[in-house]
């Protein structure tokens, strides 16, 4: 089953899909971007991905290429005309194309990309024995609730994660205040509370952090939003982080310390269980 792209309203096999070098997500990164994925076959959370593509969009005064009922429509077609059992949608708005200087025209049409893969699977092992993280200075912009596709920072501090044998990289304030990972939230557990910094514009709030927020707070598990401190993580009972593409994994070390036991705890076990 070829990987699949919308693009310039058609469809056609992802590694056919050309982009124009004056559009200003490839100059600029003057763009932005969601990720979904299905569930038996659906999109998961859909509305809320959509709705934060619209918030996204707002932040950097971009109009978006149609209406979220139309964008709707164009993902379960791409969907269903990919056909894999469980598929990564990836979607992408750029300011459009247009000669390079950093002001644009008002009047600028934006491009859609829509991308169709498989979802990617996790090795069980990792939600068993957990993942080891480290911590790199946060040196990313002051509106990181607006998800966009500037993502050096990311791309750098994950590589580092990588080299070093890790699976994230979790960004820190100069005063040990935790943000996020390069592409995922972070909880931990202190006395069966669950702690996650609080979704201002520092970090993106996750769509997946949210589902866990109201899951738990369903099941009267106490969850408490707010500033978070690397200490307070390094002397946490248990951690985890959340996306979309991996839901939640449990990290077991931190800078190679461990959390609690240094192996994934019992609440972070029972929340993985909470998705359907
Ligand atoms: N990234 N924080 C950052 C910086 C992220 O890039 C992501 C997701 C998250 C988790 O958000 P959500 O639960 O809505 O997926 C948090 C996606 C998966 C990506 O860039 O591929």
């Amino acid at each position: 089953m070829p990987e699949l792209a919308y693009l310039e309203n058609s469809f056609i096999p992802l590694a056919e899909a050309r982009v124009p070098v004056n559009d200003r997500g490839y100059l600029f990164a003057d763009g932005i971007y969601e990720v979904i994925v299905t569930r038996e076959g659906r999109p998961f959370l859909q509305p809320e991905h959509l709705a934060r593509l619209e918030h996204s969009a707002a932040g950097i005064n971009l109009r978006l290429p149609a209406p979220l009922s139309q964008l709707e429509k164009l993902i379960a077609t791409g969907i269903a005309k990919a056909g894999f059992a469980e598929t990564m949608v990836y979607l992408q708005v750029t300011r459009g194309t247009a000669p390079r200087r950093h002001d644009y025209p008002g009047d600028l049409e934006p491009n859609l990309l829509l991308t169709f893969r498989p979802r990617p699977e996790y090795p069980p092992e990792l939600g068993q024995e957990g993942i080891g993280i480290i911590t790199v200075p946060e040196i990313r912009w002051a509106r990181c609730d607006i998800k966009s596709i500037a993502l050096l920072p990311n791309v750098m501090m994950k590589q580092q994660a990588v080299e070093k044998g890790c699976r994230e990289a979790l960004f820190v304030c100069a005063d040990d205040t935790i943000r996020e990972c390069t592409a995922a939230n972070i909880f931990f557990v202190k006395n069966d509370t669950l702690f996650t910094p609080p979704a201002d514009h520092h970090i993106l709030a996750g769509i997946t952090r949210g589902f866990i927020i109201k899951q738990a707070s369903a099941r009267k598990i106490e969850v408490c939003e707010r500033k978070c401190t690397l200490e307070e993580l390094r002397e946490a009972d248990e951690a985890f982080i959340t996306s979309s593409t991996m839901d939640l994994l449990p990290v077991t070390t931190v800078d190679g310390h461990a959390i609690g036991n240094g192996r994934p705890g019992p609440l972070t076990s029972r929340i993985r269980g909470f998705f359907p």
